[in-house]
């Protein structure tokens, strides 16, 4: 092992100060066993079956921080939405949204958009190929430039992802916090020192599939792992204490009302202001709540809409109870209906609102309990009566 400042042999192609990374006979016996595994389990999946840089740059935005199944039938609604970066680009960004909802994490389907028209404006409509003007782009930090060079053109980047910290950590039985610095430097030289000459972009999925389908976060299935024996996790039997994980924060109750404001035949909704949870969707008035009294919520929530949105309202009956989870806060969204009294007082410095018909509501970017609550009235009407 080198030490720390000790210049590189030639034939060592170890990253420096980086200490107990595996011998270049551990690495070369790694390769093979992954190799081997991965061409009898890779799964199919949509995104595999080319290697258009397009087509693998939407698959890794929406693959971060969701999970495979979740992600394969936006993928295939995506792109044959907007086949080419080019209808991207020239798509409006409702559309974009539109086609997102429901995946989370709305700021991934901005970037993309505009990191699409960049693209067209500045590389002439293909991917950058040079890693430094990958990650320039919105959206794309160290892991997803690594992924997309390496899947699309075999480039020689490593990445490290969930599934492969996990991965690393465990062959290296590294008791840190992966997190830290000196974690992210161990575990990005380990990405490095395990990288093929060639098929660098087959491997680095092998990688993942094995990270993600075997050395799984809990119960991981070392028994069918192909590497087991070569895994210091596994040899001190610590393969369920490594990685060592974050405390999760504790998460804080919420008490939040969406309100469905009529006037007429068309209810209200404002667009999302930019710096906010869903920035560039569209809502029903909604806002967290205090009071604990009947009587002073409906003064609190009539009060509410006026300053939020400058309509006066006369609150109506309560629609429906929706509990949900969205980062930390584990919310109790109550949503009611109310009648148009007056406004918008011309106060400019309120978000954009719209009076849209329940079946306009289809082409408007909505968060999940938006659009719950949009096919409820859409459905219903006005003055239903359904329980929560
Ligand atoms: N997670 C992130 N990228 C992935 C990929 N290309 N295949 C499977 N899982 C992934």
């Amino acid at each position: 092992m080198p030490s720390d400042g000790e210049a590189d042999t030639e034939k060592d192609s170890r990253p420096p100060c980086v200490p107990n990374l595996p011998e270049e006979v551990w690495l070369a016996d790694f390769r093979r066993r992954l190799r081997a595994w991965y061409s009898r389990h890779a799964r199919d999946l949509p995104w595999r079956r080319d290697r258009n840089p397009y087509g693998v740059w939407i698959s890794e935005i929406m693959l971060q921080q969701t999970q495979v199944a979740t992600v394969k039938p936006y993928f295939e609604r995506f792109l044959a939405a907007f086949p080419r970066v080019e209808d991207l680009a020239e798509a409006d960004e409702q559309e974009v949204l539109r086609l997102w909802e429901g995946l989370g994490y709305y700021r991934r389907a901005r970037q993309l958009h505009r990191a699409a028209a960049e693209i067209v404006s500045r590389h002439g409509g293909e991917f950058p190929r040079d890693v430094e003007a990958a990650r320039r782009l919105p959206g794309i930090g160290r892991y997803t430039a690594g992924a997309i060079l390496s899947i699309a053109f075999d480039a020689r980047q490593p990445i490290l992802e969930a599934n492969t910290t996990r991965l690393f950590a465990r062959l290296l039985a590294y008791r840190g916090f992966p997190g830290s610095s000196e974690g992210s430097r161990r575990l990005w030289s380990m990405a490095e020192a395990v990288l093929p000459r060639r098929g660098v972009g087959t491997f680095n999925q092998a990688l993942m599939e094995l990270g993600s389908e075997v050395c799984t976060a809990r119960a991981p299935r070392c028994d069918t792992c192909p590497v087991a024996t070569l895994c210091r996790a596994r040899a001190e039997g610590r393969e369920a204490d490594i990685p060592l994980r974050k405390p999760r924060p504790l998460f804080e109750v919420r008490h939040e009302v969406a309100v469905v404001v009529w006037r007429r035949d068309k209810v209200l909704l404002l667009r999302c202001p930019e710096g906010q949870r869903w920035a560039g969707l569209w809502d029903f008035p909604r806002f967290q709540v205090d009071s604990e009294t009947p009587a002073s919520l409906a003064m609190e929530i009539a009060a509410k809409v006026a300053e939020r949105t400058g309509v006066t309202v006369r609150l109506g009956d309560h629609l429906k109870t929706i509990k949900h989870g969205v980062t930390r806060f584990r919310i109790t969204l109550d949503c009611y209906e109310a009648h148009h009294l007056s406004g918008p007082n011309g106060k400019t410095d309120l978000p954009e609102t719209r009076w849209l018909r329940p079946d306009e509501l289809t082409d408007y970017p909505l968060s999940t309990t938006g659009r719950k609550l949009s096919e409820m009235i859409r459905w219903h009407g006005s003055n239903l009566d359904v329980g929560s």
